[in-house]
């Protein structure tokens, strides 16, 4: 039953509503934050944002024998509100205006539903690129602040709640009672601000460049490929000077084949030639038992296309990679995620309505994992991939079932190590989900371990190089021991999709294990989201991903500063011209894939600006200015706190551009969720 309160506010609302809609051209109006489209909202966490009106008081009455279901409500401080958004922080909502709009009014605060009792978080609103108002620091159990804030003339507004607390778990915060008044147009929720999507980098010369990593490692006598990725204009000879005699270059294709040689260390020149001239680059072969002795590059189909995904899918993509110039770059891994075996066949399974081509048994009488209908040929696809001179790469889980509820690996790790090799794979991704059927969550560390460890040795001793990633999330530590394990890269954290407005948090945790970071072990923070991704809560379709160009660029910036792993996870099949830019500009990939392995180092951390550096192997330095806040703001990047003296000649990597010689510091002005990379070496 609506209580008298409540019928009094709605018919207020509907008489204000009536009134509204003659005179819109003169009088305010008004909107309720709750009727605007709040699918737009971006919040850390998997919880979905409670969203509360006055009708949705009154809960649906129970199914027979079943307790009702709660009303959803807000508390801040005991005191209950029948209207507004709760939401996990950080969250982010952003607004387009036409100017006209009057105020925003809500109260806001902590609510009382945040699990964490030490729960302190900061509202702020933003317009057109500046603060219009800060809240603080609101702990849980402080009253309910009251907002109004003036918007006239304002057309980008933002929303925006952070966690005030060092870690930052997810704490849930209300904007209570929050409203618009209006006098144009009402405000319209978005997913991204406006912002044109300039392509920073020049294209490509036609001369040939060599790009890609200059030091490589593989294991004596295993299969070798490696497709030296290079742009320029085609046709074009390749030349590689002091390869082992084991390994052969088909010179109009730029591919080397063989077998890798004895234990050793092989400096190669590679050689590029074409029309318009001639590129060298040193690529020294390290044959060892270390692989992936730069972070490992490719595309991997998961934020794109979940479980969607086809044998025909995986072979395109490799012919994208390859048709783009991608693999010119150095993307050379083609990974299958989850879901190609089958989900085995259960009342449970069916009534989730799986796609009946990918239920099945799990395995063989032979108790050889089966894939699933839209795999018919493993061996077949790989080849694909290999004659593109591209890699392949695939997934498990040490559990019964992946995370998508796939058949996995449990008890049968190394037929299916076998089996992968067999296949011709190239990479390992190996998570962790449904292994907590296995061992409880407070069981020992080494407990923990053992599937990695298992695993790990299983795929060293596979006859072919296979690298392996550790997937999951970051549990004990995983980059203390993620090597030791046989590991090339692990996972640091949770799932990045879904959550992409944390990256500048994600990636700042990231670099704190950069002690961990080597050729051969490395950090990895997951993939790379931008461009068209599907949405990873739902599952869904790909469409634009919910990051401004500006976003789009620091991931990358970001990821080459922290020498991580660079997996495009986007749908190839809606690459244009802006999200190639930014994913193949070799000067950023250089610094990725340096020789020298290190992750940049974070030198000064302010509440929104940060400053990283990263040694590379030439003794110039990879610089980045971040700037993780809401609006742009002036960066000093001081010598001195960069560890660097004398006379620096700075570099635009983004613009491939020289920026001349600077003495003590560069300056730049850092747009919202922006990173200038510059590299910087000492001027002679
Ligand atoms: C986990 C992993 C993701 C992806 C999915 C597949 O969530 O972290 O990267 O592999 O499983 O189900």
């Amino acid at each position: 039953m609506p209580t008298p309160q409540r019928s009094v506010l709605r018919l207020a609302l509907t008489l204000l509503a009536a009134s509204a809609t003659p005179l819109a051209t003169c009088a305010a109006d008004s909107v309720w934050l709750t009727d605007l489209d709040l699918t737009q909202l971006h919040f850390a966490g998997w919880r979905k944002p409670t969203i509360v009106q006055p009708s949705a008081a009154a809960p649906a009455p129970a199914p027979k024998g079943k307790a009702p279901a709660a009303t959803p409500t807000l508390k801040i401080a005991g005191r209950t509100f029948d209207r507004g958004v709760g939401t996990f922080v950080t969250s982010a909502l952003w607004l387009e205006l036409d100017g006209r709009a009057e105020r925003f009014e809500a109260m806001v605060g902590v609510d009382d539903s945040a699990a964490d009792k030490q729960a302190a978080v900061i509202f702020s609103i933003i317009g057109d690129e500046k603060k219009l108002w800060d809240s603080g620091v609101i702990a849980r159990g402080a009253a309910a602040r009251k907002v109004d804030v003036p918007l006239a003339g304002v057309r980008s507004l933002l929303l925006k709640i952070e966690c005030a607390t060092e870690p930052k778990p997810n704490h849930f915060a209300d904007w209570a009672e929050a409203r618009f008044a209006f006098a144009g147009e009402r405000p319209r929720t978005v997913r991204v601000p406006r912002e044109e999507a300039v392509i920073l980098t020049p294209a490509a010369s036609a001369a040939p460049r060599l790009n890609g990593p200059r030091v490589y490692g593989c294991r004596p006598g295993n299969p070798f490929l490696y497709r030296i990725p290079t742009t320029g204009e085609r046709p074009m000879t390749f030349a590689a000077e002091g390869l082992p005699p084991t390994l052969t270059l088909d010179a109009a294709r730029g591919l080397i084949t063989g077998t890798a040689p004895a234990r050793g260390t092989f400096a190669v020149t590679l050689r590029a030639r074409n029309a318009r001239g001639e590129a060298t680059r040193p690529f020294k072969i390290v044959s060892g038992s270390t692989l992936a002795l730069t972070p490992p590059m490719g595309w991997n189909h998961w934020y794109a296309h979940y479980n969607r995904i086809t044998d025909a899918m995986m072979r395109e993509a490799a012919d994208i990679m390859v048709r783009t110039g991608m693999a010119d770059v150095g993307y050379a891994y083609v990974s299958i995620d989850d879901c190609w075996s089958n989900i085995p066949d259960s009342p449970a399974a069916q009534a989730k309505r799986p796609d009946p081509a990918r239920v099945g048994p799990a395995r063989d009488a032979q108790g050889n994992i089966l894939t699933n209908r839209h795999f018919p040929d493993m061996r077949a696809l790989t080849e694909h991939i290999h004659a593109h001179g591209l890699k392949a790469g695939i997934y498990t889980s040490p559990g019964p079932l992946t995370c998508a509820g796939f058949a996995a690996s449990y008890e049968h790790e190394e037929q299916d190590a076998r089996q992968f090799a067999a296949w011709g794979f190239d990479f390992l991704k190996y998570d962790w989900c449904s292994y907590g059927r296995i061992v409880p969550g407070d069981a020992t560390l080494a407990a923990r371990q053992k599937p990695y460890r298992q695993m790990g040795s299983l795929v060293e001793r596979l006859p072919r190089d296979v690298v392996f990633n550790l997937c999951q999330y970051g549990h004990g530590n995983v980059w203390e021991w993620g090597e030791a394990v046989g590991g090339q890269c692990w996972r640091t954290a949770d799932d990045l999709g879904g959550h992409l407005s944390s990256l500048f948090d994600v990636a700042l945790k990231n670099a704190e294990h950069r002690a961990w970071s080597r050729p051969g072990a490395w950090n990895d923070p997951d993939y790379v989201q931008i461009g068209w991704i599907g949405d990873a809560r739902g599952g869904g379709e790909p469409q634009p991903c919910p990051m401004t160009p500006t976003g789009q660029y620091s991931f990358m910036s970001l990821w080459a500063l922290m020498a991580a792993p660079i997996f495009y996870s986007g749908d190839l099949t809606h690459l244009d011209a802006f999200t190639l830019n930014v994913l193949c500009n070799p000067e950023v990939i250089d610094i990725d894939q340096d020789p020298l392995g290190e992750s940049a180092r974070v030198v000064k951390l302010t509440r929104d600006t940060f400053l990283m550096i990263k040694t590379l192997d030439d003794g110039s330095k990879a610089v980045g200015l971040g700037n993780r806040g809401d609006v742009p703001v002036e960066i000093t990047a001081k010598w001195s706190d960069l560890d660097v003296t004398g006379p620096q000649r700075v570099r635009d990597v983004w613009r491939q551009r020289d920026l001349g010689v600077s003495d003590t510091a560069y300056r730049a002005r850092v747009p919202r969720h922006g990173v200038v990379l510059l590299r910087m070496a000492t001027a002679k």
